[in-house]
Order: structure tokens, then sequence, then C-alpha cells
């Protein structure tokens, strides 16, 4: 399996903290945000990489990551997004990268502590979804629920008003092949983006779509809330507590 992290986008939502660098290369605790879920990837054994970036400060990635090497990355490579144009976009100008090949697509700005390797191990294709239970479903693509069956889902929303659980979709899929496909046949949403929630949609009409529970900690850094959330665990986890703010 390869692995992609989306990077790109204008991080507007942290003005002025993304003025001069990209977000994923702000701070969470003691290192860029980007390193999260390249760990995640290396951890669950993937380390052929396709970082896709944008924006005015796409640059900035060379310097920091170089080749990956010294984050256990065998293989890295770049692309570029030319327009805000959408999850499923990006995700599209990785076709020969992925070469046939599943790939494993984490957000830029997403962080977990989960192991996501037994998964990427028993993948059998179709698509893979991780949900997370938040207190904010209707920031993020939320499923909907058979009545009579509570674990199947029915659709996914993007960003309902009215969510119908608590579960969000995380950031994190598993993809076969057929998305290139999928992609391929989307029409912009009403944002003008191509949407990861209409490819996942695909693959519940075709009836290959699986998901399962994200265990342990996972949060999106985009705004300022979450990006503070996300430093407040990753510095505990490093050991740091408050006691040491006397030092
Ligand atoms: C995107 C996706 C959404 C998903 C979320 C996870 O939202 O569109 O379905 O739940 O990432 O972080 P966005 O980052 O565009 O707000």
């Amino acid at each position: 399996m390869k692995g992609i992290i989306l990077a790109g986008g204008l991080g507007s939502r942290l003005y002025p903290l993304t003025y001069a660098t990209n977000k994923h290369l702000l701070p969470i605790y003691d290192r860029p945000m980007i390193y999260y879920p390249i760990a995640t990837l290396v951890n669950a054994g993937i380390d052929h990489i396709m970082i896709v970036t944008g924006g005015p400060h796409a640059g900035d990635f060379l310097r920091v990551l170089r080749n990956g090497t010294h984050l256990g990355v065998r293989h890295l490579e770049y692309a570029y997004q030319e327009q805000e144009g959408g999850i499923a976009e990006a995700i599209g100008l990785c076709a020969n990268f992925a070469d046939g090949d599943d790939i494993c697509v984490i957000l830029g700005d997403n962080t977990t502590d989960a192991d996501i390797r037994p998964a990427v191990e028993e993948f059998s294709g179709g698509a893979l979804l991780f949900l997370a239970r938040v207190p904010d479903p209707e920031r993020f693509g939320c499923p909907v629920f058979d009545e009579r069956d509570a674990k199947r889902i029915t659709r996914i929303e993007e960003k309902p008003s009215n969510p119908r659980s608590d579960f969000a979709v995380t950031g994190l899929y598993l993809f076969d092949a057929k998305v290139f496909d999928y992609i391929s046949r989307l029409e912009p949403s009403a944002r003008g983006e191509l949407e990861v929630t209409d490819v996942n949609n695909f693959y519940l009409n075709d009836g290959t779509l699986r998901w399962q529970e994200l265990q342990g900690y996972w949060s999106d850094a985009g705004t300022f809330e979450s990006l503070h959330r996300a430093n407040r665990f990753w510095a505990a986890q490093r050991g740091w507590s408050s006691a040491d703010e006397s030092d």
C-alpha cells in the first residue's frame, strides 16, 4: 500500500498564523504538524509516500522534509495542487504514483495515536473509513446509519446541520484503485470542490464501503480550537505537564 498526505490549501481559518508558512508546518508541540501523519503511515509499514501540497508556501516542505529518510520514509514524492479544488481532486493527482496499488490517504492536519497497521494489512479492496466520536460532528463528514441495522451506513453527509450520529468521518481513508475512476466521475459540490464524501458514497453504492472506529485519540487541527487541542494532547503524551510552566 502507498501513502498520500494532503497538505495543500491556504489555511485561511488560521490566519495570521499561515501568512508566512503552510498550515501543515505549524508546530504541534515539538514537531511540525506533518510529522504526525507521516509517523502514522510509517508505523503502519507504509514508506512510499506522496505529499500533495499547494498555496504560496509549498516550497517550505522541502526544507523540513527533504527526502524523508530522517522520518523513516523510503520514497517521497510531491505534487502541487493548483487550485482549492477539494480533497478528491488532490487524491486524483496521485494516480500515476499509486500505479494500481491500494492507497492510504491522510489529511495532513489530522493527528492520531491509533495503530492502523492491522487495518492496512487486512485491507482487501473497496474503501475503509475510520470513524471517531466527536462533540461537534457538524464540522465533518457524517455517516447516516440504517435504522434497522445500526452498523450499516446508508449514506454520508458532508457537514450536515443536523448530524444523525455523533460519529465523524476522520480524514483517514483506505482505497483501492477504483478511487481514481470514481474521482473522474465527480461533479463539483456547492462549494466548488470535488468532495471525498462523494467518493465514499460511490463506494457505498457499489457495496464495498466498510468502516471501523478509530481506536485512540484523533483530532484535526485546522481551527484555533482544534490546533490548541492537538497541541495539548501531544504535549501531555510527551510528558509535559502544567507543573513545567515555571521553567
Ligand atoms: C474534510 C472532509 C470531511 C472530513 C474532515 C476530517 O473536511 O471534507 O468529510 O470529516 O476533512 O478532518 P474539511 O477539512 O474540508 O473541513
